[in-house]
């Protein structure tokens, strides 16, 4: 019996901490930014887009970028290229010759050291105000640009990110995990930004503005999760870093199912690797953000572990027996599956804290900084 109910106290803590804080974020959602927005308000930006193998989706790339309603005259574009192997740097140079009206710089790197390794390459290359990060296999919402930027009109933003949709054919698969599991994360990044800040940021669409970054020294090349943890940087010193709706990012979801695992765990220890260094900060954290990185950090770290330690005592108790207790457990579990929206919901929650989990064991033997190109169409 006392296994059981270790299981229930367990299984309740790993459930009542996510959902209260859903519960209490979302409260935030219509609450004001607090920030002085100028609608108008069009800073210069250069876009850094850093690839490695990419000639299938490059030029794609560098076309939404073209096509954004933010006037040409005011972005140029960065491409870091770290020794592809494929054909990236030609397309790169034949979109360049087509598009005299873009500036486009190609900074080839002789030897790739990953991804943040390349940022702090480009870094060296901008000159815009604002550094806006996409990555190669990502798509904006043709007004992402100017609807993300005017939020630096005011002079305490100092990163904005933009929510994202997973994007792929096969909707039933990959992508419908993805697509269950979005809702709740964008709205909790906006919560988030709406009280203070979110440590969570995409690659897909990160803004930074430049001078602080130059200040902290670029990107952290022993993070993965290069942009979230210069968004957190600028929140722990007093800027806000923020998920703002209006922008919209598309992410390729890979079809596979190796190739969906794979790039579920790698992202997963990447952020694992930005929390575990984060929460050592937590306590200089400004008011407000101080609470949002301690609960993601403990989201992210700890409340997987409680949900295996569960799981743990609930198998254990059934080599004791069958009790109403731990029977009671099983049934209720039972019932959450039965139900095709809960069913959806709670797969998915479980994927993702044995992502997590997995995760944070296999760090210890690979942080992949630098990683295995994924191929979005095998
Ligand atoms: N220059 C260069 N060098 N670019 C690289 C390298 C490298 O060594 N490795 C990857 N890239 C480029 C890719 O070509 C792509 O444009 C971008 O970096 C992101 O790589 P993906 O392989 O697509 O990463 P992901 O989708 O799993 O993860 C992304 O999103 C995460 C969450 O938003 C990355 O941006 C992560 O850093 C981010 O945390
Ligand atoms: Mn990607």
């Amino acid at each position: 019996m006392l296994l059981g109910l270790a299981a229930l106290v367990l299984g309740l803590t790993h459930f009542t901490v996510p959902l209260s804080y859903y519960e209490y974020l979302k409260g935030f959602l219509k609450k004001p930014w607090g920030l002085k927005i100028d609608e108008e308000y069009s800073p210069s930006l250069s876009v850094i887009v850093p690839t490695y193998n990419e000639s299938a989706i490059i030029e794609g790339r560098l076309e939404d970028i073209k096509n954004q309603s933010y006037s040409v005259e005011k972005l140029d574009i960065v491409v870091v290229d770290s020794a592809s192997v494929d054909s990236t740097v030609d397309v790169v140079r034949e979109w360049i010759s087509r598009n005299p009206d873009v500036g486009v710089e190609l900074v080839e790197e002789p030897v790739r050291k990953g991804k943040a390794s390349a940022l702090n390459t480009g870094l060296k290359h901008v000159n815009g105000d604002i550094v806006v990060l996409a990555d190669a296999d990502s798509l904006w919402d043709r007004f992402a640009l100017r609807e993300a930027l005017k939020y630096f009109s005011d002079p305490s933003v100092g990163a904005v990110t933009s929510i994202k949709e997973p994007s792929g054919t096969n909707r039933n698969g990959y992508v419908g995990i993805e697509l269950t599991y979005r809702s709740f994360y964008n709205t909790i990044r906006v919560a988030e930004s709406k009280i203070h800040s979110t440590p969570v940021f995409n690659g897909e669409f990160a803004a930074f503005r430049r001078d602080l970054l130059i200040k902290m020294g670029g990107f952290s090349s022993d993070i993965g999760a290069d942009d979230s943890h210069a968004a957190t940087l600028m929140a722990l010193g007093g800027h806000r870093a923020i998920a703002v709706p209006e922008a919209q990012a598309f992410e390729l979801v890979p079809r596979s199912r190796k190739f969906y695992f794979a790039w579920r765990v790698r992202r997963a220890k990447h952020l694992i690797q930005h929390f575990s260094k984060a929460l050592k900060w937590v306590s200089r954290a400004p008011s407000g953000f101080r609470g949002v990185l301690f609960t993601e950090s403990f989201l992210h770290l700890v409340n997987p572990w409680i949900l295996v330690s569960a799981f743990v005592a609930l198998a254990a108790s059934f080599f004791e027996g069958p009790t109403p207790l731990n029977v009671a457990i099983i049934l209720a579990v039972a019932a959450i599956l039965a139900v095709k929206r809960t069913r959806k919901i709670f797969s998915a929650w479980i994927l993702n804290q044995a992502i997590l989990a997995y995760s944070a064991i296999s760090s210890i033997w690979s942080k992949e900084l630098v990683w295995r190109k994924i191929d979005h169409w095998k």
